[in-house]
């Protein structure tokens, strides 16, 4: 595949990739900075020490900027981080015509895109995504969002970022484990949206994709191609009224996993392990339900094991992911909505799933990790 210097450039969603991919940040930095001077960079620790140097090496103009800093990890995307960041802002003097950018994973992008969509009611931000969850996913299509008393995305906003700037090279520091969490991003668009797509990810030799020297080419083509299907479900839907929610494969039971891997283990879960997770008890469902075939849903359930690891679930997990599937904005009178698929490549949204059937589905994952 030619990686095109410009996935899209529409109304929706401007991102770009590519050789010259430099080049154009400094270009558009350059524009926006013209207008107020003022620019403020957010990391976090890891990426302040990792991505930043880079940045500001290719990026001259940008050396005078403001430097925002937060703990890395999942619980920084708070409210007490959302006020501090706005204090920081206010401090500094920001207008509505100062600049953000968000350089770091999908819980930079998330909560730097929602403090940028709301400081004065809005001001320009640019998303330098580093991690593949983020590249492939996250930092793409305009949601924000901060947690709120252990309920992932509880606010946040529809916003659109200037840009998005896909840097592959930044990947070359990030560990297994995420690498692996933006992957289950990866083959839940391809599940939704794009069956060649499976069809090339699930004949990929996984040994290839994890050398220790990473194999960027072949990484920049599963971005840009996760990229490029993001965009155009996103700009058929921006604000997911209907068909965006095809991205919501996986998410349902996902995010109640990750909450109880929070609340109640010692070890978190990334979000792609645990939307992986989501991914095979909502496969489960898409079988009993949408006439997903048994050989199909075999194959998932292989290539998500073979890939993810299992992460054992016990029975008293089952009524404490029920809690925070009850949380979600998608249940009514009892009955939860999901997004399943058909087939690869073709999902179904709206789907209606009681108690019982959810409770088969964690009981099917839980019967298949106990086995391994
Ligand atoms: N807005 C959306 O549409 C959307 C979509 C998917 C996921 N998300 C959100 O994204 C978040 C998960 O994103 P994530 O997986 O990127 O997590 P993350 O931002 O926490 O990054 C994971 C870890 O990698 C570190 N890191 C980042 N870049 C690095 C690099 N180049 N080298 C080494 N370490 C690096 C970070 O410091 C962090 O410790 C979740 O909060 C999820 O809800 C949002």
């Amino acid at each position: 595949m030619q990686f095109p210097l410009k996935i899209t450039e529409t109304k929706i969603s401007t991102v770009i990739a590519g050789s010259s991919v430099w080049d154009s940040l400094d270009g558009l930095v350059a524009e926006l900075i013209q207008k107020d001077g003022k620019v403020f960079i957010l990391s976090d620790d890891n990426t302040a020490r990792l991505c930043l140097p880079l940045l500001l090496d290719k990026v001259k103009g940008l050396q005078r900027s403001v430097m925002l800093n937060i703990s890395p990890g999942e619980s920084g995307k708070n409210p007490e981080n959302a006020i501090s960041l706005w204090n920081a802002l206010a401090s500094g003097e920001a207008s509505r015509n100062s600049l953000l950018i968000n350089l770091g994973g999908g819980v930079v992008s998330d909560l730097g895109g929602f403090v940028a969509s709301t400081y004065k009611r809005g001001i320009p931000f640019i998303n330098i995504p580093t991690t593949l969850m983020a590249m492939a996913d996250a930092a793409i299509g305009g949601k924000t969002a901060i947690n709120l008393q252990s309920v992932k995305n509880i606010v946040g906003s529809f916003s659109l970022p200037e840009a998005t700037f896909l840097c592959p090279e930044f990947l070359s520091t990030l560990n297994k484990s995420h690498l692996l969490s933006g992957l289950s991003e990866i083959f839940k668009i391809s599940l939704v949206a794009d069956k060649s797509f499976w069809e090339y990810l699930s004949s990929l030799d996984t040994g290839q994709l994890f050398s220790k020297q990473l194999n960027l080419p072949l990484w920049e083509e599963l971005i840009a191609r996760s990229a490029m299907m993001k965009c155009k479900i996103v700009e058929a839907d921006f604000f997911e009224k209907d068909s965006r929610a095809v991205l919501n494969f996986g998410h349902t039971i996902g995010h109640a996993i990750e909450s109880l891997s929070f609340r109640d283990k010692q070890m978190p879960l990334t979000h792609g392990e645990a939307i992986a997770i989501g991914i095979l008890c909502e496969s489960y469902l898409s079988m009993h339900q949408c006439g997903l075939e048994e050989k199909e849903f075999r194959r998932i359930t292989q290539l998500f094991i073979s890939t993810f690891g299992d992460y054992g679930i016990t029975d008293k997990d089952i009524p404490v992911i029920l809690g925070f599937l009850n949380q979600d904005k998608k249940i009514r009178d009892g009955i939860q909505y999901f997004t399943l698929i058909s087939s690869p490549g073709k999902a179904m949204i709206k789907q209606p799933c009681d108690r019982d059937q959810i409770i088969r589905s964690l009981e099917f994952y839980r019967n298949l990790t106990s086995k391994h």
